[in-house]
C-alpha cells in the first residue's frame, strides 16, 4: 500500500470533515482493502484469464481506527466532467472476432463500457470468454486512452446476475467483491465500473438469487465501492425505467442514497416487448397514445420515475438499442397500439430482385444486419427505408419504427436514425447526462446510428 493511498483515505477525509457541506456517510470505520501491487496493474496482457480470486481469501484485518471514510465531494456536484452530454456505447466481448476494439471510432464516443465481467458465487469475477476477454479489454482501454476517451467495466448483465444477491448480503463478501473489482480496475487501468445487476429485489433471467433485502444490501455495497475506488473512478449502474425494488417488492420512492454514491444510472429502455406473434415496440420513447399496457416502460416514464425518487437529470443516461427483435408475425399493427402505420412514401422501393427473409440468432437482429441483408436501404438523405419486401412503418404511439414483410412473414421492431435522433433530442431537452447504445457494433460501418444520436444532442 502506498503513501498516496494513505493520504487519500486518512488525510483527505479529515479535510473534508471540516467542510460545512461535506457529505457524511454514517457507516462504521472500514477495513482497508489491499490494493494490488503496481506491477500487477500494468501486466494486463499477461492476465490470468478467468478468475480474479478463485476462492475467498482471508480478509485483511487492518483497521483504520478512528477516521470514517468520507467521499470528499458528492459525485453529482463534482466537476469531473463537463456538462455537455456524453455519447457512450457498450462493447460486448462477443463482438471481438468480427469487430476488434480498434475499429471503434473514438472521435464519436466519450465512454465505452466493456461487457461483461461475471460475478461468481464466491464474489470472484470471471469472464464470458476467458480466452479472449482480458486481451480485448486491454486493447479497448489502450485504443480509448490513446484518443483521450474512457472505459468502464460492466459487471453482471442479463445472464450474469445470478449471485449478486448473496454477494452483497454479508459484510465479508461485500468487501471481497469490492476488493476484486478494485483489482480489475487497477489491473486494466479502467476509468470506472458499471454494475449491471438485473435486478435487485426482482427476478430477471429466472435463475437469479433474489431477496427482499437486495436493494438495501446493494446500497451498502455501493457505498463501500465508492469509498474504496479512487475518487476519479466513475461508478454507474444499469437499471430499469423503475427505481430499485424495495423490501415490499415495489419500486422505492426514495433512492437518493444511491444518488450520492453513483455518478449516474443508465436506464435500460429496451426489451420492453420481445419477439412475439403479437409484437410491441422494443424501446418506446413515449406513451404518446396514453394506452400502453406498460406505461412505466418508456424513456419519458423512466426519467420521471427516477427524478421523482431523488436522482438529478444529470445523473440519468438513456440506454438506446442498436438492435431490434424479429417476430414471426403477420400483424398489421404493434401491440396495444393504434395502427397509424402509413408506409413512408417511397419506403419500399425494392432494390433487390428477391424478397428478403431475415436470418438471425436468437430473436434479435442488429441494425447493421438489417441493412446488410437488405431489409433496409440507406437513402440519399441518410435515412433508411424498407426494402427487400419489407415496408417501414412508424409507430406514433412509441415513436419507434417497425418493419413488416408479408412474404417473409416477419416483423422487426427496432430503432433507426429517426427514432434515435428523437431520443437524443429528448435527452438534451430534459438535461440528462447522455446516451449509451447497446451495442457499438450494431451500428453501420458509416456510424449512421451514433451520428443520429449526436445530431439529436447537438
Ligand atoms: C395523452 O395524455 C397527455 C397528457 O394528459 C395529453 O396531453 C395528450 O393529448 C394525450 N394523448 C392522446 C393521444 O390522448
Ligand atoms: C390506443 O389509443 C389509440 C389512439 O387513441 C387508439 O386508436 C387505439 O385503439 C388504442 N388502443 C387500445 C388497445 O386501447
Amino acid at each position: 500500500m502506498n503513501k498516496a493511498f494513505y493520504f487519500l483515505f486518512f488525510l483527505l477525509p479529515r479535510i473534508a470533515q471540516s467542510a460545512p457541506n461535506s457529505p457524511l456517510y454514517l457507516s462504521p470505520p472500514d477495513i482497508i482493502i489491499q490494493v494490488p501491487s503496481s506491477q500487477d496493474a500494468t501486466e494486463s496482457s499477461t492476465a490470468t484469464p478467468t478468475v480474479f480470486q478463485d476462492s475467498p481469501q482471508p480478509i485483511p484485518t487492518q483497521i483504520s481506527d478512528e477516521v470514517p471514510f468520507l467521499l470528499p465531494v458528492p459525485p453529482q456536484s463534482s466537476s469531473k466532467f463537463s456538462n455537455s452530454p456524453l455519447v457512450m456505447a457498450y462493447y460486448p466481448d462477443w463482438a471481438g472476432s468480427s469487430f476488434p476494439p480498434e475499429r471503434i471510432d473514438f472521435n464519436r464516443f466519450d465512454w465505452i463500457d466493456f461487457a461483461f465481467a461475471i460475478p461468481n458465487k464466491d464474489a470472484s469475477l470471471s469472464w464470458d470468454d476467458p480466452d479472449t476477454s482480458p486481451a480485448l479489454l486491454s486493447r479497448l482501454v489502450r485504443a480509448a486512452h490513446a484518443k483521450g476517451k474512457k472505459v468502464k467495466l460492466s459487471i453482471g448483465g442479463w445472464t450474469g446476475s445470478q449471485y449478486f444477491s448473496s454477494i452483497v448480503a454479508s459484510d465479508q463478501t461485500r468487501r471481497l467483491f469490492v476488493q476484486n473489482i478494485l483489482g480489475l480496475y487497477n489491473k486494466f487501468q479502467l476509468d470506472g465500473c458499471d454494475i449491471d445487476w438485473e435486478y435487485p429485489g426482482n427476478q430477471g433471467a429466472g435463475n437469479n438469487q433474489v431477496s427482499p433485502k437486495d436493494s438495501a444490501n446493494f446500497l451498502l455495497f455501493l457505498q463501500l465501492l465508492r469509498r474504496q475506488l479512487p475518487y476519479s473512478a466513475i461508478i454507474t449502474a444499469a437499471v430499469t425505467t423503475l427505481p430499485f425494488y424495495g423490501s415490499n417488492r415495489q419500486p422505492m420512492k426514495d433512492v437518493s442514497a444511491f444518488a450520492r454514491v453513483l455518478d449516474w444510472v443508465l436506464l435500460m429502455n429496451y426489451d420492453v416487448w420481445g419477439a412475439s406473434p403479437n409484437p410491441g415496440p422494443n424501446a418506446p420513447l413515449f406513451d404518446n397514445c396514453n394506452n400502453s399496457t406498460q406505461p412505466d416502460a418508456s424513456a419519458e416514464a423512466g426519467f420521471r420515475a427516477w427524478t421523482a425518487a431523488g436522482f438529478l437529470p444529470s445523473q440519468l443516461v438513456l440506454g438506446v438499442p442498436s438492435y431490434g427483435y424479429v417476430s414471426k408475425s403477420t400483424a398489421t399493427r404493434l401491440r396495444t397500439r393504434q395502427d397509424n402505420a402509413d408506409a413512408d412514401e417511397g419506403d419500399n422501393d425494392n432494390q433487390k430482385s428477391q424478397n428478403v427473409k431475415l436470418t438471425y440468432d436468437g430473436n434479435q437482429i442488429q441494425f447493421r444486419d438489417l441493412v446488410k441483408q437488405g431489409a433496409l436501404t440507406r437513402k440519399s438523405d441518410g435515412t433508411h427505408g424498407g426494402s427487400g419486401g419489407f415496408t417501414r412503418y412508424f409507430d406514433e404511439c412509441s415513436s419507434t419504427p417497425w418493419l413488416r414483410s408479408a412474404s417473409s412473414r416477419q416483423i422487426v421492431t427496432y430503432d433507426d436514425t429517426e427514432s434515435l435522433t428523437m431520443k437524443a433530442a429528448y435527452v438534451k431537452k430534459v438535461q440528462m447526462r447522455g446516451v449509451n447504445m447497446f451495442d457499438v457494433h450494431g451500428d453501420t460501418d458509416g456510424w449512421d446510428l451514433v451520428d443520429s444520436l449526436r445530431r439529436g444532442l447537438a
